[in-house]
């Protein structure tokens, strides 16, 4: 199956980066998002970074523009009508996910292959609202998209052989390494990476070291690019507890629970970065502030 136009549902952080790796590995890319700020908005970031690999001598500027020519923006979920793939990135909710995915059914042309974005939802549950189990599947990108080189496929219980041949194809073809995992709660990444965030957030509660001293013991310990609290304000908060939730619901395992903590900053409305406050604080722009 050729796969040439892409509709991303979801225009926020992973919607926009993957819209923004598809489109700079030449597909032409519909986003879509439910009204015209949060497109917009969408859009804007996606320009701000392919402006910023300019600057810095990484894009050329023709290269840069025939991308952007590339995208679509749009608040019309009709729209999906005319592509090959669909990759849903919107908030990580079932009922949500659930309602679009039968929208989307409905509309897509009959080949059309349904992917979700999820990082811990079965794929089994959503592929089931839909009449093509079969062209249905998980790709779960990383954040920063554009940076993060993984992608996680999931077959649900009747994915066809051909959805994941096609799948693996789309996810080399964007630069991706692919790996693929049994739908199991949390998939194989999020199934690492849920207890580690966690037992830092309890060595935190416990008065074992410092926010910093435990970032600090993953990144120069481990190697790890950011410390497992640094991280967790990167994913949003509310983002791993639902996470945990899901996690925790479908494994019944302590190790997936929410440590009382994580609960009380979400409580509180402090989502990690994208609420400019989480175990740090954050300035509009995203960037640390010191306290
Ligand atoms: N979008 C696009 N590009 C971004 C970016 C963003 N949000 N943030 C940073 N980058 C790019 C920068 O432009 C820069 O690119 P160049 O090298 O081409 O110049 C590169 O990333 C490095 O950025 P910086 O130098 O500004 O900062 P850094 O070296 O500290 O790296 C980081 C930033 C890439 C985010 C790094 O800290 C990192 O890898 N952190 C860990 C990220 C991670 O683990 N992600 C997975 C989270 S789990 C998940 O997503 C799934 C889930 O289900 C929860």
């Amino acid at each position: 199956m050729t796969i040439k136009q892409l509709y991303v549902a979801g225009a926020g952080l992973m919607g926009a980066g993957i819209a923004q790796t598809a489109i700079s590995h030449g597909f032409d890319v519909t986003l879509r998002e439910v009204d015209d700020n949060l497109v917009n908005r969408g859009v804007e970031n996606i320009k701000r970074r392919l402006d910023s690999l300019v600057q810095k001598g990484k894009l050329e500027a023709a290269q840069r523009d025939a991308a952007l020519a590339r995208l679509h923006p749009t608040t019309s979920l009709e729209a999906a009508g005319r592509a090959d793939f669909v990759i849903e990135a919107i908030t990580e909710n079932f009922d949500a996910k659930r309602d679009l995915f039968k929208r989307l059914d409905g509309i897509c042309r009959e080949e059309a292959i349904l992917a979700s974005n999820t990082s811990s939802i079965p794929v089994t549950r959503m592929a089931a609202v839909t009449k093509r189990p079969d062209r249905f599947i998980g790709m779960h990108f990383f954040n920063p998209v554009p940076v993060m080189p993984l992608v996680e496929l999931t077959r649900g219980r009747d994915t066809s052989d051909a959805t994941l041949a096609a799948t693996l194809e789309l996810s080399k073809a964007l630069g991706k390494t692919p790996i693929t995992s049994l739908d199991y709660p949390g998939f194989i990444v999020n199934r690492m990476l849920v207890p580690f965030i966690n037992e830092a957030i309890r060595a935190l509660t416990e008065g074992l070291g410092t926010r910093e001293d435990i970032d600090q013991g993953a990144r120069l310990g481990l190697h790890h690019p950011m410390g497992p609290l640094e991280l967790a304000d990167f994913v949003g908060l509310d983002t791993h507890l639902y996470i945990c939730g899901v996690l925790y619901e479908g494994l019944h395992d302590a190790r997936f629970a929410a440590p009382p903590l994580l609960r009380q900053l979400v409580d509180a409305g402090h989502f990690g970065r994208k609420s400019g406050r989480g175990f740090y604080r954050y300035g509009p722009d995203g960037a640390r502030l010191a306290d």
